[in-house]
């Protein structure tokens, strides 16, 4: 099994990319050490490359793959975006106040967004993709799967919310999905 690092200290995050990639003879792990970057790009490739860049420091692999998502609101100018997990302090919050902003919004057309990077242990970028899950906001949650701002985001391909999909379906169709993919095609030919 070949290993990669996930630039990430989130468990749930590394278990999501594993299944996602459980057909393929590679295992993502956490970074070893301390893992604490900073974000300040004004984009989701370049927020995935920060992290990557800080997990290559002390990896153990030769490679290390990064991601950053989030969701966009065609309505919002693209909103919450880069700030997705920061548009208020909770989960439960953060979903409030996007209906909130919402509530007068005919155009209810979003699409989830996530980045990809892989850099070598010196930190050089080998391959980045960014990939889409095209859908919209509901008009209340609905579902009780996945995280953050699926119980309120209608899948179009799915015609279903994306917290009313199991984990496997999630992990079929999602951006992330999309993107891992992309990764795993080009880890095909290169490691
Ligand atoms: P991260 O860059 O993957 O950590 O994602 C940043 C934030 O975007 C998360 O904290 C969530 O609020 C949101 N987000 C990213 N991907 C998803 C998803 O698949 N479902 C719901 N929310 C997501």
């Amino acid at each position: 099994m070949y290993q990669i690092t996930l630039a990430t200290s989130n468990k749930h995050k590394v278990d999501e990319i594993n299944l996602i990639a459980k057909d393929y003879d590679v295992e993502f792990v956490l970074p070893v050490g301390e893992f604490d970057p900073v974000e300040d790009s004004d984009n989701f490739i370049g927020n995935a490359y920060c992290k990557a860049k800080c997990a290559s420091l002390n990896a153990s692999t030769d490679y290390v793959l990064a991601d950053d998502s989030g969701l966009c609101v065609q309505a919002l100018k693209g909103a919450p975006g880069i700030y997705s997990a920061r548009y208020a302090k909770s989960a439960d919050e953060r979903i409030k106040k996007l209906l909130f902003n919402m509530k007068d919004k005919k155009d209810r057309n979003a699409e989830f967004v996530c980045a990809m990077v892989v850099v070598n242990k010196k930190g050089e970028i080998l391959f980045k993709t960014e990939q889409t899950c095209e859908g919209s906001i509901m008009y209340e949650p609905k579902g009780k799967g996945g995280f953050g701002y699926d119980p309120i985001f209608f899948v179009k391909s799915e015609n279903k919310g994306m917290a009313e999909l199991t984990d496997l379906e999630k992990s079929k169709i999602s951006h992330r999905a999309k993107a891992l993919n992309c990764v795993l095609n080009w880890l095909k030919e290169n490691k």
